[in-house]
Formats: structure tokens, C-alpha cells, sequence
């Protein structure tokens, strides 16, 4: 089966870039054609929810020059590419905290690409921004205090319903690009039984084929849940 939602940690951009003599932000901006055509490769095999990890709360400590390219960057690239994903039926999303430390602009833009494609229902494209799994759980936590919801009442649904985004279901598969093996912060309560794909490919070198043999890999998976094999 193909796997409805695949997790991407786009990683390698900054190693792409220096391996070629050229600034790390360089590597940002080739990161762009990899997650356009992984994005129609996703789509054209029916998966029907990509979360594509863009920018982590934790990435905030990377030096002030690389983090505001990468915000103008993400900024331009809804305002380059949110048209043609909307008429390919592509809902936009994203998981995060939409908090002082995002430029007003960018925010706009997210609202903007939100709205235009609300409707849309052939893929989510799910982009986690100034996000972090720790964050969100600490988010629903709140939630939860918020809504003064009882100790008995505490459970993994009542977690789960006040996470970013409790309508898409729980990651299938998991990709890392760049020979890391770890999961750094994203998606941890939904990842909690996601098959992890690691490969080598830094993350602009990445193409749809890359994401395809992601997914035979995740085929030859055998997934139990806890559970004995029938
Ligand atoms: C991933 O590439 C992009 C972001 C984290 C925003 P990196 O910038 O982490 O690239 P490396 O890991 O340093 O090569
Ligand atoms: C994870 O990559 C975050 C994104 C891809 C946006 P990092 O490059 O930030 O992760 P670490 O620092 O190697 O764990
Ligand atoms: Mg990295």
C-alpha cells in the first residue's frame, strides 16, 4: 500500500552547499526544486498527506544572516509556488507556532496560502514551521488547562485532539535525507509508530525516484503495533 501521510526532514542543504564552494543558504534555495518534485511525486501515487519539516524551533539558534534568508526564502517560495499547488488540488497547512519570532510577512503569506487552498482536498501538503514535537505537546498541554478538562478525562485522545493538526491521521513513514539518523524534534507524538527511511541523498539532490524507493522500502516493512502477526 502506499503510505497516506509521509514525514520528510529535509535535511543536507547546508553540506550540499559547502561541498561545492558555494554559502550554505545556497543549498536553502536548491532545497526547492527537490520539494516541488517530491511534492508531485507524492501526489502522483496517491499519498494523500506530506509533512515536509521547513524550519524547527530549535533552528532559531543558527546564525541571524541564515535565518533570515531562510524566512524571506520560505516566504518566496508560497508566493512562487501556491498557485500552481492550488490547481493541483494541493491543500497547504502548517504545524508550528505562529509566535513574535515569525516576521509578519511570512505569517501573511501562511495565512494567504491557507485560505486560497482551504478547500482543497487531493493532497495536504503540511509544512512544519518554526515547529517543534516537544513544542506541540507543550501546546496541547495547555490546551488542555485551557479548556479545564478534568484528570479523568486526560487521555491520549483528549492529547491528541489539541495537537497542531488532529485531522490528519499519524505519519506511515518517516523519510531523513542526509545520512542522519535521528529524528530531531519532529512530529514525536505522531511518529510514535511511523516506519523510519533513512538515506544518504542531501536533501536538494532529492527527486521523486529517492521518495518512491522511500516508499518500497516502507512496502517490505512488516508494521505490528504491538500486536503478533496473524
Ligand atoms: C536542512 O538543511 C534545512 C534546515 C534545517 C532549515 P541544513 O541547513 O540543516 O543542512 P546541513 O544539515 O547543515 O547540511
Ligand atoms: C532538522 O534538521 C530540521 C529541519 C530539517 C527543518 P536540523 O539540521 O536542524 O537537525 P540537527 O541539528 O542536525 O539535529
Ligand atoms: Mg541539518
Amino acid at each position: 500500500m502506499v503510505p497516506h501521510h509521509v514525514g520528510v526532514v529535509m535535511d543536507g542543504n547546508g553540506r550540499w552547499a559547502t561541498r561545492r564552494g558555494l554559502a550554505r543558504t545556497e543549498g536553502h534555495g536548491a532545497g526547492e526544486e527537490a520539494l516541488v518534485d517530491t511534492a508531485y511525486g507524492a501526489l502522483a501515487v496517491g499519498v494523500r498527506v506530506l509533512t515536509v519539516y521547513a524550519f524547527s524551533t530549535e533552528n532559531w539558534r543558527r546564525p541571524l544572516d541564515e535565518v533570515r534568508y531562510l524566512m524571506n526564502f520560505n516566504r518566496g517560495l508560497l508566493e512562487r509556488r501556491q498557485h500552481e499547488l492550488h490547481a493541483e488540488g494541493v491543500r497547504i497547512t502548517f504545524s508550528g507556532r505562529r509566535d513574535w519570532r515569525v516576521p509578519k510577512g511570512v505569517l501573511h503569506r501562511m495565512q494567504e496560502a491557507e485560505r486560497l487552498t482551504e478547500d482543497n482536498r487531493v493532497m495536504t501538503l503540511n509544512i512544519a514551521f518554526n515547529y517543534g514535537g516537544r513544542a506541540e505537546i507543550v501546546d496541547a498541554v495547555k490546551r488542555l488547562v485551557h479548556d479545564r478538562v478534568p484528570e479523568e478525562k486526560i487521555d491520549e485522545k483528549a492529547i491528541r485532539e489539541r495537537l497542531y493538526h488532529p485531522e490528519l491521521p499519524d505519519p506511515d513513514l518517516m523519510v531523513r535525507t542526509s545520512g542522519e539518523f535521528r529524528t530531531s524534534n519532529f512530529l514525536l507524538w505522531e511518529m510514535a509508530y511511523s516506519e523510519l527511511v533513512f538515506t544518504e541523498v542531501l536533501w536538494p539532490d532529492f527527486r521523486r525516484e529517492d521518495l518512491y524507493a522511500a516508499i518500497e522500502e516502507y512496502q517490505r516493512r512488516d508494521r505490528r503495533f504491538g500486536g503478533v502477526d496473524s
